[in-house]
């Protein structure tokens, strides 16, 4: 039998403090998108928490937004606004630059978050599944991207802001490289995202306008309950994730924190994979 070394002894308690990471934004606006849930939502708090005040674009899930998010952004000192916007509606993706201009003035970073998944067997995928999910998952962060772009362009650098125009952060997906039979729709919007990412970055690096983005793995959010929230789904996943563990929205929010601040300065047009190793091909650690 294992011994619990622990069992019996008295151990400092520690408190985790309210407001966890540094205020590394200060004075910036960033616009999260897809924010009232998952990775967007822990993004837009983490974002608030370091300092930069927030329009939480949503489309659907108003009350998560309003009751959970911008309140949470507030108690930590920093202002949020909600914006309901389809990011594949270009009308609505201007009419939300616009308010974040008029209500911040300028906007310093754009997490590109908003997405969904649509999932069929090849060929019983539909045209609509198919162009949905392109609709949202691509061209809603070309939309975004480019009205960012447009923005940090006309301001260019504030030296006392930050070291860049602008930044803009994609969520992207493991998916961008990894195959994945039964969702062609969504590895295709994913790999589209990283050429997208890496071409923008290559023609707007001179404006000193800073594109990149995060890839995760598998996180638990509502897009993917059904692959962890059972044991036995969730001993099926970890033979895909060499960490054992399945990630948790602040796994991604931290990263995209730090991606965003001048500490990742020279970081520009990269893919940076959180996924606890899953492109690592953990099949590979036994078989081959
Ligand atoms: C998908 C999830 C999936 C994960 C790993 C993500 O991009 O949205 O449903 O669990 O990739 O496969």
């Amino acid at each position: 039998m294992v011994r619990n070394i622990y069992e019996g002894k008295k151990f400092p308690k520690v408190e985790m403090p309210s407001c966890p990471i540094e205020r590394k934004l200060k004075g910036q606006t960033a616009i999260v998108t897809g924010a009232s849930s998952g990775i967007g939502k822990a993004v837009a708090i983490a974002m608030g928490h370091a300092g930069a005040q927030v329009i939480v674009n949503y489309n659907h899930g108003e009350d998560a937004v309003y009751k959970e998010v911008i309140p949470e952004i507030q108690r930590c000192g920093s202002k949020a606004i909600g914006f309901q916007a389809d990011v594949s509606k270009e009308d609505q993706v201007l009419a939300m630059f616009a308010q974040a201009k008029k209500e911040y003035d300028t906007v310093d970073i754009l997490i590109n978050n908003a997405g969904l998944q649509q999932d069929a067997a090849f060929d019983e995928m539909t045209l609509a599944q198919w162009q949905k999910v392109i609709d949202v998952n691509l061209t809603g962060q070309f939309l975004c991207a480019r009205e960012a772009v447009r923005e940090f362009k006309r301001r260019g650098v504030r030296k006392e802001i930050s070291c860049a125009a602008g930044k803009i952060i994609c969520i992207s997906s493991v998916h961008e490289v990894i195959p994945w039979a039964g969702h062609v729709n969504y590895a295709s919007s994913k790999g589209g995202v990283m050429l997208m990412m890496k071409s923008i970055a290559q023609e707007v690096a001179p404006y000193r306008i800073r594109v990149n983005s995060v890839c995760p793995g598998a996180i638990k959010t509502p897009i993917n309950t059904a692959a962890w929230a059972t044991p036995e789904a969730e001993k099926e996943l970890l033979k895909l994730i060499p960490y054992q563990r399945v990630g948790e929205p602040d796994d991604i929010a931290r990263v995209v924190v730090w991606l965003a601040s001048d500490d990742a300065d020279y970081i520009h047009g990269e893919s940076i994979f959180v996924d606890g190793g899953m492109t690592l091909y953990p099949g590979f650690a036994t078989g081959g």
